[in-house]
């Protein structure tokens, strides 16, 4: 039997088009959602359990991501009617870790096909054949993939984390730095190894001001959480 291909878009390339239905209404992809960030995540189907804690998560913190100028898109191999069900079981019946009547109002896409979940990656046969995996994926403003995490099935995601993501990738374009280990905001950030401003050694002799290098490659900064917010924060 020939062996099928997946495509696996990267970090930098340009996110996959396609246009959907979801529980929302038909859309395309990226394009309807140009000028605004976007967490496209796959969940391996509909009344399931970890997947139910997640959406709930999810739902319960959208607003924290539409602040954040960021729209959540689910998908899954499921048709339209599955999600409808679901979605509306779970606002009527489950309550998970104090959260209940959770309404799911992002959108949700039918993928029967698998065609979606095929040219983003989703499917793992060494994990399942008919399932997507948990992926989730930022995509800029630009329409251009910034980041991609993957979780097996078995796995529920942790929220705090993929909102920490987007928050590093927003800091890291609004201000050029990077942002070290477990970083949120109102933590020193990292200021790229010098050449592209000033010497190694004007670093060290303390000329560039606000700079605590260690050595010439380990410099940080303070960037407060206010103007981290500030920038971050949809207006
Ligand atoms: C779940 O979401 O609970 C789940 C889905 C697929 C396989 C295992 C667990």
């Amino acid at each position: 039997m020939e062996e099928q291909v997946f495509a696996m878009p990267r970090i930098g390339e340009k996110a996959p088009e396609f246009k959907a239905v979801t529980t929302q209404g038909d859309i395309n992809f990226p394009a309807d959602y140009a000028g605004k960030w976007v967490i496209l995540f796959s969940h391996p189907a509909d009344f399931t359990p970890v997947c139910t804690s997640e959406f709930m998560t999810f739902a319960y913190m959208e607003d924290q991501f539409k602040e954040l100028n960021c729209q959540l898109v689910g998908l899954s191999v499921d048709g339209l009617y599955s999600h409808i069900a679901w979605l509306r079981t779970i606002k009527e019946k489950i309550e998970f870790r104090g959260m209940k009547n959770i309404e799911v109002t992002f959108p949700l896409i039918e993928d029967i096909t698998m065609n979606v979940a095929r040219k983003y990656g989703m499917m793992m046969p060494g994990e399942s054949n008919t399932k997507a995996v948990r992926a989730v994926f930022f995509i800029d403003p630009k329409g251009i993939i910034r980041t991609i995490i993957y979780y097996p099935l078995s796995l529920g995601r942790n929220f705090d984390e993929l909102k920490r993501v987007l928050q590093g990738l927003q800091t890291a374009d609004a201000f050029g730095i990077a942002t070290p280990a477990d970083w949120r905001p109102g933590d020193d950030v990292i200021i790229s190894p010098a050449g592209s401003c000033g010497t190694a050694k004007d670093r060290m002799d303390g000329k560039e001001e606000g700079l605590d290098c260690k050595d010439w490659f380990f410099c940080t900064k303070k960037l407060p959480k206010e103007k981290v917010m500030d920038a971050i924060l949809k207006k």
